[in-house]
């Protein structure tokens, strides 16, 4: 059986409208894509994922869809994205394309349609709910159907007078959720899905998939402050969810030979996970957890107290994905953040040691079995911006919580900068730090959104000519996983952690289980602390023959195997065990 492409991939996530602005208008394009791509090539991937860039009112940034056949004037055409398809395949470059199948804009004509009246045909491809009323004071108050939190704050449900009913929405009101207990709307899908596959894309990146499916519509009775409750499990990995999936699959899926990545919330656990990646369940190739994304002391710490990694945290985390899908022949999606999470350099990495530290990183994640998956900027060492005012933040999240924390309940707006700044997906959002002329070389215009302080030091150009900085060790890892004679240990090789309980050190082996004389075996060895640490390889692994071990990656340039581990040192070695 030959693998599949994509487990020999290393995937690139590209936020279009904060990448590269092709035509000064401000905003990422499809041609600033185009453009970059003899860059993508020289970091050395072989897959990029490119968030929406379908027409859009863009409340969420594009995740609101109003037309799934065509490309929003922001960013482009559909002649546009056929080249950018024939200019990334040209380089071996596989590209994939956000599917929003959880909800459309409220824009979008099915949308439009639905809510003119209860018998328009399309009133059924979304969710809709007569209003419960209660008795205040002699007075009759319409409530919401359920107490189901948003993701995005307040309800779940907008009130639409002209049907006198609720629609769903779990993200915005600008993005009402769809009905698939609707057989048509997943007919429409599989016209969509046909449409992007025959149009040449390589597969999808299933945004919100977990949520497809609603459970029965009763009040949630979970305990948390304020009238709605965060209850995800309201709808979330619910079963229904496998079921859809295995109809796209069936109906269109299956003809073409894709890539599939769901992003799976809602707190999904490892064997939620293997439902949907199971390969003899034919319905998703991995998925993207959260588990590890927030694995550090932020928010215990006190203030003059150093942001650090739980270290024992996030080995345990990684080690249930790995061992869990490795075990059952599933497929893992290996990251530190997307466009939806703090930057990791500002998460994980310390700033007094920020070489080696954001290096160490790198390392420690992508020698892991699955499929790499790259944030636009991370390979650089991009951090979180420092947000002013309000006006910085361009999230709809934000600005929901702004309207009902500050404008409707009064807290100080000062405060409320401070407590979403760390965790707020703008961090992630910036423009991109390309060189260091005015807007980092984004564009020659204002552009849309704001760029980090610290552009003029961390930028790509700066950077691909010092032989020692962050994207040359990123460029590093990735030859080792696509070139060298180790790429097939990488793929394939057993992960198994080793000192689970060390407090410092990660330290985990992938080892190929065939009889060779060559080595079989890489280890892998971080220290995630400030800590100098002692260390010998041969106390951990007796049977380690030292003579025949070989350092593969250092980020201290080492050429002997060291007996410490200085701050954030991370080695990689091969041998033979
Ligand atoms: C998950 C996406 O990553 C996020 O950016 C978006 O807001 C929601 N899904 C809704 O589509």
């Amino acid at each position: 059986m030959s693998t599949k492409w994509w487990k020999d991939s290393i995937g690139y996530q590209i936020y279009i409208r904060s990448f590269k602005d092709s035509n000064n208008d401000g905003i990422g394009d499809i041609k600033g894509i185009t453009n970059k791509l003899d860059y993508l090539h020289f970091l050395g991937i072989n897959l990029i994922w490119i968030c929406p860039f379908y027409k859009s009112p863009m409340d969420d940034n594009g995740y609101d869809v109003s037309d799934f056949f065509s490309v929003s004037e922001d960013y482009g055409t559909l002649e546009d994205m056929k080249e950018l398809l024939n200019e990334a395949h040209k380089r071996g470059i596989k590209v994939i394309i956000d599917l929003i199948l959880n909800q459309t804009s409220d824009e979008h004509w099915w949308f439009k349609e639905a809510k003119k009246s209860k018998n328009n045909p399309y009133h059924d491809y979304y969710i809709w709910k007569d209003p419960r009323y209660i008795n205040v004071d002699g007075k009759r108050i319409r409530k919401e159907p359920t107490n189901w939190a948003s993701f995005f704050g307040g309800s779940c449900w907008e009130y639409v007078e002209e049907v006198d009913q609720y629609y769903m929405k779990i993200f915005s009101k600008k993005m009402p959720d769809l009905n698939y207990e609707n057989s048509r709307v997943i007919d429409e899908f599989v016209k969509i899905i046909d449409f992007w596959c025959s149009f040449g894309v390589d597969g999808f990146r299933l945004d919100a998939i977990a949520h497809l499916a609603k459970s029965e519509f009763r009040d949630s009775l979970i305990e948390a402050d304020g009238e709605y409750k965060p209850d995800w499990s309201k709808f979330s990995n619910l079963d229904k969810v496998h079921t859809y999936l295995k109809e796209f699959n069936r109906r269109v899926f299956s003809k073409y030979d894709l890539l599939l990545v769901g992003e799976v919330g809602g707190n999904a656990t490892v064997k939620d996970a293997l439902l949907y990646t199971l390969p003899s369940r034919r319905e998703l190739n991995m998925v993207f957890n959260f588990d590890h994304n927030w694995c550090n002391n932020k928010w215990e710490k006190a203030p003059d107290e150093k942001m650090r990694i739980k270290v024992l945290d996030l080995k345990k985390i990684f080690n249930k994905w790995e061992t869990g899908l490795q075990g059952a022949r599933s497929w893992n999606a290996l990251y530190w953040l997307n466009h939806d999470q703090p930057r990791v350099a500002s998460h994980y990495a310390d700033m007094q040691y920020f070489e080696k530290s954001t290096k160490v990183l790198a390392l420690v994640l992508y020698f892991m079995w699955g499929t790499p998956f790259i944030y636009n900027g991370e390979e650089i060492g991009m951090t979180n911006p420092t947000f002013k005012s309000i006006d910085d933040f361009k999230d709809v999240s934000v600005k929901n919580c702004y309207q009902i924390e500050v404008v409707e309940n009064k807290k100080d707006s000062k405060k409320f900068i401070e407590d979403v700044s760390y965790s707020t997906r703008d961090n992630a959002r910036t423009i991109m730090q390309w060189d260091d002329s005015e807007n980092g070389g984004f564009s020659i215009c204002k552009p849309w959104n704001i760029i980090c302080d610290n552009y003029k030091e961390i930028n790509v150009e700066r950077e691909m000519y010092d032989k020692k900085s962050l994207l040359n060790f990123y460029r590093k890892i990735i030859k080792i996983r696509l070139e060298s004679e180790y790429k097939n240990i990488i793929r394939d090789g057993i992960y198994e952690q080793i000192e689970s309980e060390d407090e410092n050190l990660y330290i985990y082996i992938r080892k190929l289980k065939i009889q060779s004389k060559k080595n079989n075996t890489l280890i892998v060895i971080g220290n995630l602390t400030d800590k100098v640490v002692d260390f010998k390889i041969d106390s951990i692994l007796t049977n380690i023959d030292l003579n025949n071990t070989k350092i593969v990656l250092s980020n201290y340039d080492r050429r002997a195997i060291p007996e410490q581990l200085k701050e954030y040192e991370g080695i990689v070695l091969a041998t033979r065990l």
